[in-house]
C-alpha cells in the first residue's frame, strides 16, 4: 500500500465519524523532527519586538539599498514599511537564484490540459522576463503605468507578472473566469496602458475565444496602447496594426539585456480587484518590500519549505491573490520548484490532481475546502489510484473548512502522516495571517489556529472592546503588518472608510466574524459584510444585484449568500420582474446567463425566487438579514423597522415553493 489509506467507503464513514470527536491533532512526530520551526521562540521574539522581528525577516530578501525606517506610522492608516530601501521583486524571484548557480532548477513543472508538459527553469524564466520587460519598455510602458494581464494558467502568466515587476509597472491580473465586461471594467478603473492576453483559452476539451472578446471592448478603453497576444491555441485572430503584438515574435526580437530596476520598498507591485460591499470592485494595492517579506516568510515557514528537496503545488488560479502570493511570488522568491496546472480537477478524469502529485513527486499541496468537498463526492477510488506517499504537508485556504472535509483530507490524501495547515488570510492581507506553524501548533479541524508571529488579531464588539474568549465578535488586526494593502487604487477615501473607520486608524477591520477559544485558537465564522464566498471566490451581493437588474425584464433584485454543502455559500436571488411579467424556467436561464456575461459564470445565482416585493427599511435599504433568515430557515429577526412587514409572510411561502421545485 503506497498511497493514502485504503479503506472501503463504509469503513471510511465510520472511521471519520469516530475521528470527529478528536479535538486536536498533534504535529506528526516524523514531520516535527526535521521541521524549520520547531519551537515557540519565534512567537516570543515577535511579541516582544514586532518591528524588529519583521525587519529580520526582510533581510532574507536581496536589497539594492537598505531601508531607513522599518515602519513609518506617521500618516496612519497609510503605513509605510522599509521606507528608503530599494529592491526589485523580479530580481528576488529570479536573478538571485540564477546568480547563485541555481539557474537550471525547475521553477514550474507545467502541465497542460491535454497532457502537454513543459519544465521551465529559473534561467528560462529570467531570460523571457527580461525580453518581455524590454518589449513593454519599447512600447512606452513607464514605472507606475498599470499593465493588465488576462491569461490562463500557462508559464507566460508568471513571465508577464515578473516583467511588469522588473520595470516597476504594477500589474492588474484578471481571473480567466471573469467575463470580458469585468475585464473591461478593471482595465478602465486602473487606466491600464497595456494588456497581455491570449488568442484562445482551453477548458475541458473546449476552446474559448479570448482575443475577439477583448477586441470588442478595447475600443472603450482608450488608455490601452499595446496588446500582447500569447499564441496559446494558435487560432487565427485579428491583430490591429500598431497596437497588437504576438508574444513569441515580440520577445524573440527583444534584447535579453534588462537590469532589474531598483525600486522603492513602497513602489506599487500590483493592483488586484476584489469584491466589496458595493457593486464597484475594490482595487487592492500591494507594494514591494513589505509584501515580499510577508509572502516569503509565510511561504517558507507555514509550508516548511525546503527549496532543494520539496515539490510544491498550489492548485489555485493566478488570477486570485492566492496565485499571486503562493504560486508566483512566494515560491519563486524562495527558489522553490512548483507544479503549475492549466486545467480543471476533473479533466480528463477526476484523478488528474493525484496523477500529477505522483508524477512530479509533490511534497507540499495547498488547495481550497470546496475542492476537497468535490473530491469527497467523487469518491476515494480516485486518490487511491495513485501513490501519494511523497506528500508531507497539506494546506487549505479560502473559507472555513468543515471538520469532516479536514479529516478526509488528512486521512485519505495525507495518509495520516501530513500536518494540515488551515490558512486564514485575505486579498487585503497579502499573506497568510492565521495558521499553524505545522511542527509547533497542534491542529483543531475547523480552526485556522493561532496568529503567525508578528500578527496581532483580536475579536472585538461593535464598540471596539475585546469580547471574552468563546464569544463571537468582529475580527480585527490591531497592528500594521508588512504585507498589508497600502491603499485602494485611486480611492484613498474608500480605503479609510472600509478598513479604518470602524475601529480607528490603527485597527484594521477585517469584515469577518470570529471567536477565539481558551487556547487562543481563532475560529472564523464568515463575512459580516455583503460579500459572498462561493467556492472560495469572493463576490459582492451588490455587484450581482446590479448585473441582474441590468436585464431588461428585471425591475429589482436582492441577492444573498446561502449555505451550500458543496461551495460553502451559493447565491440566491430574489427577483422582481417588470410590470406583470411572470417568472418562468426559461427566464431563469436567461437571468443566469445574463449574470455570467456581465460578471462571469462563478456569479450565476444557484437559485432564483420570483417575488413581488423584498423587505426594505423605511429608507429603502434592502434588509438582506431577513432574506438570509428565510433562506436558512431561521426564525425571523426584528421586522418592526420594515416599510411593509407583510412582505415577509409572502416571501417565506415563495421560498419554500422554490426549494421544493
Ligand atoms: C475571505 C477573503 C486568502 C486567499 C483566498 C480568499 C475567507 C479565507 C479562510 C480560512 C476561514 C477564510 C474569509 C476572508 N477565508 N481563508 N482559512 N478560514 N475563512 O481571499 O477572496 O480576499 O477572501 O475569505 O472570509 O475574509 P479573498
Amino acid at each position: 500500500m503506497e498511497g493514502g489509506t485504503k479503506v472501503s467507503a463504509e469503513q471510511l464513514e465510520k472511521e471519520l465519524a469516530e475521528l470527529l470527536d478528536r479535538e486536536t491533532f498533534e504535529p506528526p512526530e516524523e514531520f516535527a523532527a526535521g521541521a524549520l520551526v520547531s519551537d515557540e521562540s519565534a512567537y516570543a521574539e515577535a511579541e516582544k519586538d514586532p518591528e524588529g522581528w519583521w525587519a529580520k525577516q526582510a533581510e532574507a530578501l536581496d536589497w539594492f539599498e537598505p531601508w531607513d525606517t522599518v515602519l513609518d506610522e506617521s500618516d496612519a492608516p497609510f503605513y509605510k514599511w522599509f521606507a528608503g530601501g530599494k529592491l526589485n521583486a523580479s530580481y528576488n524571484a529570479l536573478d538571485r537564484h540564477v546568480e547563485a548557480g541555481r539557474g537550471d532548477r525547475v521553477a514550474f513543472h507545467w502541465r497542460g490540459e491535454e497532457g502537454e508538459e513543459r519544465d521551465v527553469t529559473y534561467a528560462e524564466l529570467l531570460r523571457d522576463t527580461k525580453r518581455l520587460a524590454n518589449v513593454l519598455k519599447d512600447r512606452g510602458v513607464q514605472p507606475g503605468d498599470v499593465v493588465g494581464i488576462f491569461l490562463p494558467m500557462i508559464p507566460e502568466v508568471a513571465v508577464a507578472m515578473l516583467a511588469c515587476a522588473r520595470i516597476g509597472a504594477p500589474h492588474n491580473v484578471v481571473f480567466g473566469g471573469f467575463s470580458p465586461e469585468s475585464v473591461k471594467e478593471r482595465m478602465e478603473f486602473s487606466e491600464a496602458k497595456a494588456l497581455i492576453t491570449v488568442d484562445c483559452a482551453r477548458r475541458k476539451g473546449k476552446v474559448a475565444a479570448i482575443k475577439p472578446d477583448v477586441d470588442e471592448f478595447l475600443g472603450d478603453v482608450p488608455s490601452i496602447e499595446t496588446v500582447v497576444v500569447v499564441r496559446n491555441t494558435g487560432a487565427d485572430v485579428d491583430m490591429q496594426e500598431g497596437r497588437d503584438l504576438f508574444y513569441d515574435e515580440a520577445i524573440e526580437a527583444a534584447s535579453e539585456d534588462c537590469p532589474a530596476e531598483p525600486l522603492d520598498a513602497e513602489h506599487p507591485l500590483y493592483v488586484l480587484y476584489t469584491s466589496g460591499s458595493t457593486a464597484k470592485p475594490k482595487g487592492i494595492l500591494h507594494t514591494t518590500g513589505g509584501y515580499l517579506t510577508g509572502i516569503a516568510w509565510t511561504h517558507r515557514h507555514v509550508f516548511d519549505l525546503r527549496p532543494d528537496d520539496d515539490v510544491y503545488w498550489c492548485s489555485a488560479d493566478v488570477g486570485w491573490v492566492t496565485g499571486h502570493s503562493y504560486i508566483v511570488y512566494g515560491p519563486l522568491v524562495n527558489g522553490a520548484t512548483s507544479v503549475m496546472y492549466e486545467g480543471a480537477p476533473d479533466y480528463p478524469d477526476k484523478d488528474i490532481w493525484w496523477e500529477l502529485c505522483e508524477r512530479y513527486g509533490v511534497t507540499l499541496f495547498y488547495t481550497a475546502p470546496t475542492a476537497i468537498r468535490a473530491c469527497i463526492k467523487w469518491g476515494i477510488e480516485y486518490p487511491q489510484r495513485h501513490d501519494l506517499s511523497k506528500l508531507r504537508l497539506l494546506g487549505t485556504v479560502g473559507e472555513p473548512i468543515n471538520p469532516k472535509a479536514w479529516l478526509w483530507y488528512w486521512k485519505i490524501i495525507g495518509g495520516e502522516r501530513c500536518p494540515v495547515v488551515d490558512t486564514w488570510w485575505q486579498t487585503e492581507t497579502g499573506a497568510i495571517m492565521i495558521s499553524a506553524l505545522p511542527a509547533v501548533v497542534p491542529a483543531k479541524p475547523g480552526s485556522a489556529t493561532r496568529p503567525l508571529p508578528g500578527v496581532f488579531p483580536a475579536v472585538l464588539d461593535e464598540e471596539g472592546n475585546e469580547v471574552p474568549d468563546g464569544e463571537q465578535g468582529l475580527l480585527a488586526i490591531t497592528r500594521p503588518w508588512p504585507s498589508m494593502l497600502r491603499n485602494l487604487f485611486k480611492d484613498p477615501e474608500r480605503y479609510k472608510e472600509t478598513y479604518f473607520s470602524k475601529f480607528g486608524d490603527t485597527t484594521y477591520f477585517v469584515g469577518d466574524a470570529a471567536r477565539r477559544d481558551e487556547d487562543g485558537y481563532f475560529w472564523i465564522v464568515g463575512r459580516v459584510d455583503d460579500v459572498v464566498n462561493v467556492s472560495g471566490h469572493r463576490l459582492s451581493t451588490a455587484e450581482v444585484e446590479s448585473a441582474i437588474v441590468s436585464h431588461p425584464k428585471v425591475a429589482e433584485a436582492a441577492v444573498i449568500g446561502q449555505q451550500d454543502e458543496d461551495t460553502g455559500q451559493s447565491i440566491a436571488a430574489f427577483v422582481i420582474l417588470e410590470g406583470d411579467l411572470e417568472g418562468s424556467e426559461q427566464l431563469e436561464t436567461e437571468v443566469r446567463e445574463h449574470v455570467a456575461r456581465r460578471i462571469g459564470k462563478l456569479a450565476r445565482p444557484k437559485r432564483i425566487i420570483w417575488t413581488a416585493d423584498v423587505p426594505k427599511t423605511r429608507s429603502g435599504k434592502i434588509m438582506r438579514r431577513l432574506l438570509r433568515d428565510i433562506a436558512e430557515g431561521r426564525e425571523l429577526g426584528d421586522v418592526t423597522t420594515l416599510r411593509e412587514p407583510g412582505v415577509m409572510k409572502d416571501l417565506e411561502g415563495k421560498f419554500a415553493d422554490s426549494e421544493s421545485s
